[in-house]
């Protein structure tokens, strides 16, 4: 072993997804439905906002602002929170601002967990949880959402959790659990039910629930995301995590937050301090405005927060159409944009022995970049070890694109699949 190998706690984290999947992208140039992001302008009045804070007459807005964030942000936060949680929300003590929902996942796990603490994940899961539990000397512990069925389609409300085996996985070890509604990749809006079944585990061991809500107002008709922090007695120990990349369709902007109880979010607020410190100033400026904005015109078709849901929705519907007529199955899901599809009965088409990958879903995502030239997620990748193989059979896709390149994708798999 030489001085400079990888230190031991982050051994086993070697491989992304996104490293892996950017770069074959580069290489083959397919049509990409990987990466979550829109393929087309954010909303004008956020990079207004940007551009007149650039050019703004306040020297200050190019400056290092507020560590825990900035008050124009923090204030905007915990103003629409207050109000959609119904419970006042202390902008100072209650709301941190983070480099996007991620460094919000890693200070709340980092600065939640002991060496040997649990956590409770459900898969399939965004990636990073496990990592950010590892590294920070946490134990993940799995259960898994499952499909009542594979060979219709379904809607994402028909992949559950086993309730015995969710019980079962609460101990005296337990810190927290996960959850990520809506949800990626499955696009599950958790009902009140499920919530309440956690909520209620959450409460008789004691333990945290880290509510990751960054597609919190991507939810499509008649469903309603529900944030587990309003259920009776779980706000005193909920942390929230949103993301501004995906509330206004900035994701390069990379500004995050989480909201809590004062006492939770201190131990955020310390590993915060100590790591990023303070995020970019005009970028919070920017999308304090945003957030003013919208918060005038909250419960208007007009406002973001219903209106891209409704833009989504004939997307949604297109992607569901065209995997379904060239054989595969997808999941319609209530929220989110991503989908998932099965694409078992392709397999014919697919030389999956011309890679190497030990997962099936990951050979026939490169196979199709390579060959087929469109570009899809392996959602192996979002599975604990023992349960990798359910991921296996399914592949993401992301539709918050542009209509021509949804057609072009459309196109491409039915050329494909008819020959
Ligand atoms: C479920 C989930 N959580 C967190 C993130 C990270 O968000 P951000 O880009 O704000 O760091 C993503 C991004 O795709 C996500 O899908």
């Amino acid at each position: 072993m030489s001085k400079f190998d990888l230190p031991a706690r982050l051994k086993g984290n070697e491989k992304s997804v996104w490293v892996e999947y950017i770069q074959l992208a580069l290489q083959y140039k397919p049509l990409n439905l990987g990466q979550g992001f829109p393929d087309y302008y954010a909303p004008k009045n956020v990079t207004d906002a940007l551009v007149a804070t650039a050019n703004s007459d306040n020297p200050l807005l190019q400056q290092y602002t507020r560590g825990f964030g900035h008050p124009r942000l923090v204030n905007a936060i915990a103003k629409l929170y207050s109000k959609v949680i119904n419970r006042d929300i202390n902008p100072n003590q209650e709301v941190l601002v983070t480099a996007g929902a991620y460094e919000a996942l890693f200070v709340t796990l980092q600065g939640h967990t002991n060496p040997g603490d649990e956590w409770i994940i459900i898969e399939p899961f965004f990636d990073c949880y496990v990592p950010m539990v590892q590294t920070a000397g946490g134990v993940p512990r799995f259960i898994a959402l499952k499909p009542k069925s594979t060979t219709s389609t379904i809607s994402s409300r028909d992949w559950v959790f086993d309730r015995k085996e969710m019980e079962s996985l609460f101990n005296e070890k337990t810190k927290g659990i996960i959850i990520n509604t809506p949800h990626n990749p499955v696009g599950k809006v958790f009902t009140l039910e499920e919530l309440q079944f956690i909520a209620d585990l959450a409460k008789k061991w004691n333990t945290l629930v880290v509510s990751d809500e960054v597609y919190e107002w991507i939810v499509y008709e008649p469903h309603r995301h529900i944030r587990i922090a309003t259920l009776p007695g779980m706000f005193e120990r909920t942390i929230t995590i949103g993301s501004a990349g995906k509330t206004f369709s900035v994701t390069g902007w990379k500004i995050g937050w989480a909201y809590g109880p004062s006492n939770l979010m201190y131990n955020l607020q310390v590993m915060h301090q100590n790591t990023v410190y303070t995020c970019s100033t005009p970028i919070q400026e920017a999308v304090a405005i945003g957030f003013e904005l919208e918060m005038e015109r909250l419960g208007q078709p007009e406002c973001y927060f219903h209106s891209l849901a409704q833009e989504l929705l004939p997307k949604r519907d297109y992607m569901a159409k065209f995997l379904s007529e060239v054989g595969m199955v997808p999941t319609i899901p209530e929220g989110g944009y991503f989908m998932l599809a099965n694409w078992t009965s392709l397999e014919n088409k697919v030389k999956l022995n011309e890679e190497t990958d030990k997962y099936k879903d990951y050979r026939f995502t490169k196979w199709m970049t390579k060959n087929v030239g469109l570009q899809g997620i392996p959602p192996s990748a979002f599975y604990g070890p023992k349960h990798r193989h359910l991921g296996e059979d399914y592949v993401r896709y992301c539709f918050i694109k542009k209509d021509e390149n949804l057609k072009a994708a459309a196109d491409i798999l039915k050329k494909w699949a008819s020959k």
